[in-house]
């Protein structure tokens, strides 16, 4: 008889029991509001696959992001441009089967990818209505100025809405390449001014990625009702991101400075992610040193 385990029922590729954490309810806005009012960080890490995402929730992960990064990560793309919302709903699916099969309790996010949200807001709500089914419990999409009216549209529906702003990976080719945005005063501004419309429209979260720490520090100040998650943004957000495969220190290029690979004190994967979460809750990672932007 071939070995399976109570927990999973399969006799390969065996996912963690159920959450350690029973105390843990499910992660909701208002729970995520009520963590940030009491001063707590809020954790979240891509997944792409059934296995990481029940070991991130099992390791106290907040969110999981299925993010267009797999497109790097999975699929060895160049960039994020050429993922699809097939893929994307493919990877929404799996995260969250794995999820439901451990009882998982994490906030997952799923990213509308390139030209899925682009066209029009009704293009934006089918995209977003798809990845919703897959299991998604959030929509992300980039950019601010033109993606007000699409991020009301979606809320109005409700549909929950996480932008980016800063990189924004999908955009790389119009910004040059992977570089610090926000850096001078007019672009600060300018990126100040769509967080506040963000906001406005109705956007519960917010991925500041490679802005300089003082500004994500005083946006975050400024939006009450956005959850600030930043990624090369200092310490100063409402949470923090991270591509797993780079804290786990398995990405196939160099890691972005601000990253830190969690894996190397750590003895397993699962230790490795316990370890990203005490180090934002208690204030050691990021580490401002190493955001000099
Ligand atoms: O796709 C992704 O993984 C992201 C993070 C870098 C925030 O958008």
């Amino acid at each position: 008889m071939s070995q399976t385990t109570a927990a999973t029922g399969t006799p390969y590729g065996t996912l963690p029991p159920a959450s350690p954490l029973p105390q843990r309810r499910p992660i909701s806005l208002p729970r995520l509001a009520q963590m940030r009012a009491a001063g707590e960080k809020i954790t979240m890490l891509t997944a792409y696959d059934a296995t990481f995402a029940a070991v991130a929730d099992a390791a106290g992960v907040e969110s999981i992001l299925v993010g267009d990064s797999l497109g790097m990560v999975c699929q060895g793309l160049p960039s994020t441009v050429g993922v699809s919302l097939d893929t994307m709903a493919y990877h929404t699916e799996s995260v969250t089967r794995g999820l439901h099969r451990v009882q998982g309790t994490a906030w997952v996010v799923a990213d509308l990818p390139f030209g899925s949200y682009h066209e029009s807001r009704e293009q934006a709500l089918k995209s977003a209505s798809r990845l919703m089914q897959a299991g998604a419990h959030m929509v992300k999409l980039e950019g601010g100025g033109w993606t007000a009216p699409t991020v009301q549209f979606l809320v109005e529906r409700g549909i929950p809405v996480c932008a980016h702003l800063g990189l924004t990976p999908q955009t790389v080719h119009a910004l040059g390449g992977y570089r610090v945005q926000g850096k001078d005063e007019q672009a600060a501004q300018q990126l100040r001014r769509h967080a506040l419309e963000l906001q406005d429209a109705g956007a519960a979260m917010l991925v500041l990625e490679m802005v300089p720490a003082a500004l994500s520090a005083s946006l975050t100040a400024e939006l009450p009702h956005c959850h600030t998650i930043g990624i090369g943004a200092g310490k100063g957000t409402a949470g923090q991101v991270l591509v797993m495969h780079d804290m786990l220190g398995v990405n196939l290029g160099k890691n972005p400075k601000f990253v830190r690979d969690f894996m190397q004190d750590a003895g397993s994967v699962r230790g490795a992610m316990q370890a990203y979460v005490q180090a934002v809750k208690n204030g050691s990672f990021p580490d401002d040193a190493l955001h000099a932007w």
